[in-house]
């Protein structure tokens, strides 16, 4: 039976039992336990500026419509969804036990309320009828409640964003025959993940990241035949990558598998191009060595791949010319590759994202069939030579650029308005020459400029102080002349700035954050004065 006459013969069941009861029989009024269930978490919020549960008051119909968040069924007058979602506005206070005298709620949303504090009540695992429990980005506390492993008919648990500590409790393997979703992410959890973990055979997306998680990642995952999102990122998970992990069942749907940021050894199994869906996969950030396998190349959906920081190494397999159909994004740096220079494939494609810094790559900079399709170039740590002058014409759509630590020449070049999202700009440490043209100010959306470390001279034009975004700027080690203009001081959102070593003189702007700024970023200069060094003698005035 197909998808859509299933979920036909579905609305027809529920067309022939609810609609007569809807039509035919006034709403029944809430049910005495639910309301006094209500008002005790009310009373359990010592305040609350969302203006949520103003509406909840003691004379009113708590299934009327009046009270906000609430939702009830109409034909028994039992409240059936409790929904308080972050707004305007925040709830302090604690979650009352009495919640669990709601014995016909299918879903419970508290979320985004940063000071609703306390544990999770044990009684909420009463809630037979329970589907959805959502308590995330609160300020929850203590132990996961093993209780919750008995909630018979729970099919999304997500407890992300608090401050839940202890193990992962082995009783949440029993939710196996409902659960869809599972997510503990962003916590402090520590411990291995269960092994009764394997019983959750109807796993869609299982997100466990940002905690202190230890121990192997289990085998059984690869065997969670459903699972379509894996995200075990950012613990402390040791041990191989499991090969069963790779795609050794057959009805394979993994399509986001993110490991990255935790203490993985050993290579990137060789059958990795059996997970047919994989759109996305990040194991940035781990101990992998060995080659990439040539398998990879088979990933056709695969469009984010990011390897970036670990150990693996040469060579890069020949098969990915051919391969990776749907690749946008790819991020190799910082391993032990010496690509000598980017692959063809790499300038040929349309991609979004290219980022090979510290791969050993020599020669000119590249250029690209598709620069208008780049929105981030990472070729930092490399031994790139060639001009800047003409690199960035027609990637209209960049935003960063990272070029620091190569052996780039030539002068900077005219921006005017041919990049406009450049967000973050770095070409430290190379050997470029020339002016800040004034043009600079033309990107207009740009937060951290870095030219440190090159040979730039000339004066610092008025116009940067029009670049209102500017959060971090670094010009230091230069031979940049004249003075620091006093049109700096409207770049409200400056936090860094360092002039040091160049050959500026005058009067440092007045105004925080520049005068405030430590004096190192101001020293070895020919003649600055005024806070934070010392003050202008009148010779110093221009
Ligand atoms: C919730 O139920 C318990 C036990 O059934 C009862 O003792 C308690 O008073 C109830 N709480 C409220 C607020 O009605
Ligand atoms: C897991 O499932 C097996 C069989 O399906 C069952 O025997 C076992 O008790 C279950 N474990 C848990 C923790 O639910
Ligand atoms: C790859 O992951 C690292 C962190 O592990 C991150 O800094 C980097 O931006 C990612 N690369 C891309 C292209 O997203
Ligand atoms: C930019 O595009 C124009 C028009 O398509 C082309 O003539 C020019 O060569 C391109 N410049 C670079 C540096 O690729
Ligand atoms: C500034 O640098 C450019 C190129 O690097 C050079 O041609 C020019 O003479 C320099 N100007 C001064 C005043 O040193």
């Amino acid at each position: 039976m197909n998808k859509f006459l299933i979920l036909w013969v579905l609305n027809l069941l529920s067309l022939s039992f609810s609609f007569p009861a809807a039509l035919l029989a006034t709403p029944r009024p809430c049910a005495e336990a639910d309301r006094a269930a209500l008002l005790d978490f009310k009373a359990s919020v010592v305040a609350d500026t969302t203006g949520i549960l103003s509406s909840w008051s003691g004379d009113t119909d708590c299934c009327g419509g009046a009270w906000e968040g609430v939702g009830c069924d109409p034909a028994t007058g039992r409240v059936t969804a409790l929904q308080i979602l972050q707004g305007r506005g925040y709830m302090k206070g604690t979650l009352s036990p009495s919640l669990a005298n709601l014995t016909f709620l299918e879903t419970m949303v508290v979320s985004g309320m940063k000071f609703i504090k306390g544990t999770i009540p044990e009684s909420l695992s009463r809630l037979a009828r329970l589907a959805q429990l959502y308590l995330e980005d609160n300020s929850l506390q203590g132990p996961i409640p093993p209780s919750l492993g008995s909630l018979p008919n729970l099919k999304a648990l997500s407890l992300g964003g608090n401050r839940l500590e202890g193990q992962v409790p082995l009783s949440l393997g029993r939710l196996g025959r409902s659960l869809l979703q599972l997510n503990l992410a962003r916590n402090l959890l520590e411990g291995p993940i269960p092994p009764t973990f394997k019983n959750l055979s109807l796993l869609q997306s299982l997100d466990l990241s940002s905690n202190s998680l230890s121990g192997g990642v289990p085998s059984f995952v690869g065997q969670l035949q459903r699972l379509a999102y894996l995200d075990l990122s950012r613990n402390h998970f040791s041990g191989e990558i499991p090969i069963s992990l790779s795609g050794s069942s057959t009805s394979n749907v993994l399509m986001d598998l993110s490991l990255s940021h935790n203490r993985l050894v050993g290579g990137i199994p060789a059958q990795i191009g059996s997970l047919k869906s994989l759109a996305t996969l990040d194991l940035s950030n781990n101990f992998l060595t060995g080659a990439i396998p040539d398998s990879i190349a088979r990933l056709g959906k695969l469009w984010y791949l990011n390897l970036s920081r670990n150990a693996l190494s040469d060579p890069l397999p020949n098969s990915l010319a051919g391969g990776l159909a749907s690749l946008l994004s790819i991020d190799l740096s910082y391993n032990n590759l010496h690509l000598g220079t980017i692959p063809d494939w790499i300038k040929e494609r349309e991609l979004r994202d290219v980022h090979l810094a510290n791969c050993n790559i020599r020669g000119t900079l590249p250029t690209f069939s598709n620069p208008d399709s780049l929105s981030s170039i990472h070729l930092s740590n490399n031994y790139l030579t060639g001009d800047i002058s003409d690199f960035i014409s027609n990637m209209t759509g960049l935003e960063i650029l990272l070029l620091s630590h190569n052996m780039i020449t030539g002068e900077l070049p005219e921006f005017s308005n041919q990049v406009p999202g450049l967000r973050w700009l770095d070409l430290s440490s190379n050997g470029i020459g020339g002016h800040i043209p004034s043009t600079l100010s033309g990107l207009s959306s740009l937060q951290r400029l870095d030219i440190s470390r090159n040979r730039v001279n000339g004066s610092i034009p008025e116009s940067i102080g029009q670049m209102v975004r500017l959060e971090w700027l670094d010009l230091s080690s230069n031979y940049i002349t004249g003075k620091i203009p006093e049109s700096l001081s409207r770049l409200g959102r400056i936090r860094h700035a360092s002039f040091r070593n160049n050959r500026l003189c005058g009067k440092i702007p007045q105004e925080r954050p520049f005068n405030v700024f430590p004096a190192a970023a101001y020293a070895h200069n020919l003649c600055l004065c005024g806070q934070p060094l010392p003050a202008c003698r009148k010779s110093q005035i221009p």
